[in-house]
């Protein structure tokens, strides 16, 4: 099988399952219809669960009384391949070089997914069944923050009872080390509209004399640096041991920074490095920002309109909607006048924090150190994986978090790409906690 796991692998990167627009909506279902078809080809019963938004693909084995039930997340959708013109090659057409894989979705998590299912399929092949009952859940709205997924966990809590989830959407800390985290920032997103006029206006005759949007809208986010009340309250302070621990991994995070995005310098909170910047403390980021004349040329206008994506990344113990309510009254206080505020939610997902050295974060150890020959890193990571927390309140389990992305995989970036190097440790790695976790 393994000859042809490339053409799998090519076929599912081919589908644009851009979760976040509408415009792909049809191929984001024909993307899980393939991915149910490979699950049933290998022997799993697999269907395709609708839902309000996009479907779920939901496989298992048959169970077996008294063995240990695992779920295996991860997600077939993908982030929007812009801006397209920076990709070398178009990215929902994958090519290989050098041993890497170039793909939207390469790593996150097409590649990591089909290391899940190839390993899950090696272990059948050798020993005609699986030593655990395995539920695998592949979401189509993970980049958009998992909206309908708690309600799918909560529907068939019964059917999905388990004793731990496994997942690899995560990183690793530099190539060839395996990694256990056993932390992930949460994230809460909202978009906010200025307007002035109610109509665009010609800046010389009404220029002076009305305020503008863009110019109120800068100075407005301009604002949210100058600490949101209330912000940092319930942050919990890095304590010594972890950053310590942290120290010791075998990689310099401020370098790795500099290296892989080419800032000019360093930057972020003053007392904190790049990894405890990254892993341990919030943020506000603007995502986007839009508003007036952005086609060629000159355009003598005072646009009616000015707009930006916010989101702020969330540690322990912030509460998301307890940030959202903070920053709403940080914005409405601080709107500059002459322009009215509109502000709409959007998607929240909460951090998530769990015990690398409990019985099972042991057993992941072992399996990374299997698959990989090297004794695993522990870390935390700054991304986000929504639905995490409720496998917590919902199934009542802890989630394994062994990723397969590396630092200069670029996912979310143009050129995403996956080494093949880490599906085949990917494979190695699914096939090894199988049977840790059935111990
Ligand atoms: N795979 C990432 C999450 C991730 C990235 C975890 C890096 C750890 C390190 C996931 O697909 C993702 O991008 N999640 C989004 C969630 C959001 C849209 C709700 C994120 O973190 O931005
Ligand atoms: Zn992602």
């Amino acid at each position: 099988m393994r000859e042809n796991y490339l053409e799998d692998y090519f076929s599912f990167l081919r589908f644009p399952s851009v979760s976040t627009d509408n415009q792909f909506a049809s191929n984001v279902r024909e993307c899980a219809q393939w991915v149910s078809e490979k699950l049933a080809a290998i022997g799993l019963e697999s269907k395709v669960v609708p839902t309000a938004g996009h479907p779920i693909v939901w496989a298992r084995n048959e169970h077996r009384p008294g063995s240990r039930t695992v779920v295996i997340y991860g997600h077939y959708d993908v982030q929007p391949p812009d801006p397209l013109e920076l990709w070398d090659s178009p990215p929902f057409e994958p090519v290989l070089k050098e041993g890497y894989v170039f793909a939207r979705g390469a790593t996150d998590n097409k590649g990591q997914i089909l290391s899940h299912i190839l390993g899950v399929q090696e272990t059948m092949e050798q020993d005609h069944e699986l030593p655990v009952n395995l539920h695998l859940v592949i979401e189509g709205e993970e980049e958009i923050g998992s909206a309908n997924l708690g309600t799918f966990l909560s529907e068939n809590r019964e059917a999905l009872k388990c004793d731990v989830a496994v997942v690899s959407d995560t990183g690793m800390i530099a190539r060839g080390t395996p990694t256990l985290s056993y932390g992930l920032r949460g994230v809460t997103a909202l978009e906010i509209k200025v307007t002035g006029p109610k109509m665009d206006l010609h800046s010389g005759v009404f220029g002076g004399a009305v305020a503008n949007p863009i110019t109120a809208l800068a100075q407005l986010l301009a604002t949210l640096h100058d600490r949101v009340a209330g912000f940092y309250d319930r942050v919990k302070p890095l304590e010594n041991w972890e950053r310590e621990a942290w120290r010791k991994l075998p990689v310099d995070g401020d370098k790795l920074v500099l290296k892989e995005t080419g800032v000019p310098e360093l930057f972020g909170e003053a007392g904190y490095n790049s990894v405890e910047r990254i892993w341990a403390r919030p943020t506000a980021e603007i995502n986007g920002i839009g508003g007036g004349y952005q086609g060629k040329g000159t355009k003598t206008v005072i646009a009616s309109h000015a707009m930006a994506k916010l989101t702020f990344r969330l540690v322990p113990e912030q509460d998301g909607d307890e940030i959202l309510k903070l920053a709403k009254t940080h914005l409405r206080k601080n709107l500059p006048k002459g322009v009215t505020l509109e502000i709409t939610d959007g998607h929240s997902g909460p951090w998530y924090l769990t015990d690398p050295h409990s019985a099972i974060g042991e057993a992941a150890q072992r399996a990374l150190r299997e698959a990989f020959n090297r004794d695993a890193a522990l870390i935390r990571e700054g991304g986000s994986i929504p639905i995490v927390s409720q496998f917590r309140s919902i199934l009542g389990v802890e989630t394994l978090l062994m990723g397969l992305a590396l630092p200069d995989c670029r996912a979310h970036s143009p050129n995403e790409n996956f080494p093949l190097e880490n599906l085949e440790g990917g494979i190695r790695l699914n096939k090894a906690i199988l049977q840790e976790l059935a111990r």
